[in-house]
């Protein structure tokens, strides 16, 4: 139902008016951000209630905004990038009456808090538009909301007329960036900080430290920056202006400096902290994850603390992640100081002695005004029962976690590092126990080295489910993505669009669960974060371009057809390895290949007995028959191109029996060959399905899978002779 919106005149506070100019018919003709769909269809995430009413409103010239409340500076600057970002996504306006805007904002001094108010109403009428907010966060949410709702027709530019009722289902929706890994510059940093805002994230977990750099200048500790950064890492006047900007959008910062594990970097820098001596940093296949802090060394608390200490004045959030995760044991039990310390003390695991350390970590953050945070291997001893914790490992830590009453952020089912596609990640409910962790049919298969090791990522098939109580203590969740094979010009491509693909696990009620709906939204969404500063195609062109210059067009539609393969089998490739890895034709390639999953779905809608769709799929099919050809000739002389002519030829072979089915041509030598090539594809994608699998598995060349075998299969069993 719509609801009327009452044309209330302006208040008192008629302040900073902001005319936008925006949408003129004729520069949408080139096409429309949303498609043919119905706007408030291309909502994302869904809101918590949509009235539609029949209809649209002319938005051709131009939106008002009146503010009824008076705008805080930070508003007036939101409302500056709305403006900015209607007209990037649609042109200047036309001539005619402007669309007027009225946006009312309730105080809130928890702005920026785990406690910010978040809701909003929004009602789109014919005369006008009314955003009701109730806090700052509101109006970020809402004007987000309404940038979705715009939509091109051959008449000039509408918007959807609609009343939402929007508040989200977590307040804590996050994204993990690595920066230690590849160091990502500021400018990079801040485009992810746009984009999280247009789908309603709202925390930054900035992971600083790990093995391979030190990210932070430090005035306490300079040669953490000159000695650990290896020449990449932030002024503290970067991370005050990149904290700011996250502000200006609803984001919360919360830095991680991970100790006592994964601390490599730290130990460049001050070599005397460590349980072990510094390896010599230049050893082939040196594991830059293993080095541990010495926790006995009383300097090693006193280096947390003044540092924690100097961070808190950069990091203005109540939250700080000490990280916690993956300490080696026998980092601590190999060194005869440290086990006779364990013994004096009466620690008899290196657990223990985490426990024992974490809760003095938690102790000196608890003193300079934090909560501390750690990954789930802190909750593996009893520690103070507010530290909050973040499973990644399984989900079952989740109710462990609970259980043991500690808040908990969910990273388990989120790691976008895995490379599986959106809809595998959006699977995957924060309140689940089961859904992520070695299922005991995996280990038979997959039998691990060590089975000690792997109990921890072991899927428990007896965990209940959480309770009330349990669920009360899941504060939201996080998207991670590591980055060890992602350098900074991957960075958006890798990121988006499944991040807004958990934006919306995040936001919107446990039962939005449609994945195929999902899929049809998700190009919109990234056609409108890509108008508004994303660069994933941008980076992906200039990548093929670095590989094969002049000639990029064939790896161009390869790409369309494959995916790469999945749970890191990428760390077990023939060809490439290392950093060879970041400028194959695997760095380009989308675990979301938009138009093989375009394909797959209408080849199933075909089979179902829609015939119209045969022109369209001739269409792809076609393209990608005929690209075989133009890939070869293209990767003579370019070795990471010529490694996937196989990709290439099966894709070109496939596609050209899916054309023979179309086309109605009989034949069973062609048939067979495209069924054995299918099996052996479909195998391939069985070899990455698990981390285990991926381990145990010979991936296929340039660890390229092709997405296309739903699609085809389905093309030939409709017309099996
Ligand atoms: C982690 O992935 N080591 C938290």
């Amino acid at each position: 139902m719509m609801q009327t919106v009452l044309p209330r005149r302006p208040g008192v506070f008629r302040l900073g008016a902001v005319r936008c100019v925006l949408l003129a018919g004729a520069v949408f003709a080139s096409g429309s951000v949303f498609g043919a769909a119905q706007a408030e269809e291309s909502l994302l995430p869904v809101p918590k209630s949509v009235s539609v009413s029949n209809g649209v409103a002319s938005i051709g010239g131009g939106v008002q905004i009146v503010w009824e409340t008076r705008p805080s500076p930070l508003l007036q600057r939101a409302a500056t990038r709305f403006v900015t970002r209607l007209t990037a996504i649609a042109g200047p306006a036309g001539h005619g009456a402007p669309y007027v805007l009225h946006v009312s904002a309730g105080a809130d001094r928890a702005y920026l808090s785990v406690d910010e108010k978040e809701h909003y109403t929004l009602t789109t009428a014919a005369g006008g538009a009314r955003l009701e907010a109730d806090g700052p966060a509101g109006v970020i949410h809402g004007l987000a909301t309404l940038l979705q709702l715009v939509r091109a027709t051959p008449e000039g530019a509408v918007v959807e007329r609609v009343h939402i009722d929007d508040a989200p289902r977590f307040a804590w929706r996050g994204l993990l960036l690595d920066v230690s890994r590849h160091f990502d510059t500021v400018e990079t940093v801040e485009r992810q900080l746009d984009a999280m805002e247009l789908v309603k994230l709202n925390v930054l977990h900035w992971h600083l430290s790990d093995g391979s750099g030190f990210r932070v200048e430090s005035r306490m500790f300079p040669k953490l920056q000159n000695v650990a950064s290896h020449g990449q890492y932030y002024t503290q006047a970067q991370v005050r202006e990149i904290v700011a900007y996250a502000a200006d959008r609803g984001i919360r910062v919360v830095p991680e400096i991970d100790v006592p594990g994964h601390a490599l970097a730290i130990l460049e820098a001050y070599p005397e902290l460590g349980a072990q001596p510094l390896p010599d940093l230049g050893t082939k296949g040196l594991n830059l994850n293993n080095a541990a802090l010495d926790p006995t060394n009383p300097q090693t608390l006193r280096f947390v603390r003044v540092l924690y200490g100097e961070m808190g004045g950069l990091f203005p959030d109540r939250y700080v992640h000490a990280g916690g995760d993956e300490v080696v044991s026998s980092q601590w039990t190999k060194n005869p100081a440290i086990a006779a310390y364990m013994k004096a003390h009466g620690f008899e695991t290196a657990a223990a002695l985490q426990a024992a350390f974490t809760a003095e970590v938690a102790k000196i953050l608890a003193a300079q005004g934090h909560v501390m945070m750690g990954w789930d291997e802190v909750s593996e001893a009893p520690i103070p029962k507010n530290v909050v914790v973040e499973p990644w490992r399984a989900s079952k830590w989740t109710g462990t976690a609970t259980r043991a009453g500690h808040p908990v952020v969910v990273s388990a089912g989120y790691y976008l590092d895995l490379l599986r596609p959106a809809s595998m990640h959006y699977a995957v409910d924060p309140f689940d126990t089961k859904a992520e962790g070695i299922t005991a049919e995996q280990l038979a298969k997959y039998p691990p080295k060590h089975p000690e090791f792997s109990m921890p990522f072991v899927m428990d098939e007896h965990a209940p489910p959480l309770d009330d109580g349990q669920k009360s203590l899941i504060m939201g969740a996080e998207g991670t993505l590591w980055a060890e094979m992602v350098s900074e010009p991957m960075l958006d491509a890798r990121l988006w669009p499944r991040m807004a693909a958990l934006a919306e696990r995040f936001w919107s009620a446990q039962d939005v669960r449609d994945v195929s709906d999902l899929e049809r939204r998700l190009p919109g969404v990234m056609t409108e974060l890509e108008a508004t500063g994303l660069q994933a195609s941008q980076h992906q062109e200039a990548m093929r371009e670095a590989m094969v210059p002049g000639h990029s067009g064939p790896l161009k539609v390869l790409t369309e057809a494959v995916v790469p393969v999945r749970n890191y089998a990428l760390n077990h490739l023939a060809a490439p390895t290392g950093e060879a890895m970041l400028s194959a034709p695997v760095a380009v390639s989308n675990p979301d290949a938009f138009a093989a999953i375009r394909f797959n779905a209408m080849a199933a809608r075909y089979v179902r007995g829609e015939a119209g769709l045969a022109g369209p799929l001739r269409e792809m099919l076609q393209r990608w028959a005929d690209n075989d050809p133009a890939f070869v000739a293209s990767a003579k002389g370019v070795p990471a191109l010529e490694a996937v002519v196989p990709v290439s030829h099966a894709v070109g072979l496939l596609s050209r029996a899916g054309l023979n089915v179309l086309n109605g041509r009989e034949g069973s030598a062609w048939r067979m060959d495209a069924e054995r090539l299918l099996q052996e594809q479909e195998q391939a994608f069985e070899g990455s399905a698990s981390m285990l699998a991926s381990a145990h598995s010979t991936q296929p060349p340039g660890g390229l899978l092709i997405a296309i075998l739903p699609g085809i299969r389905a093309l030939l069993g409709a017309h099996a002779p």
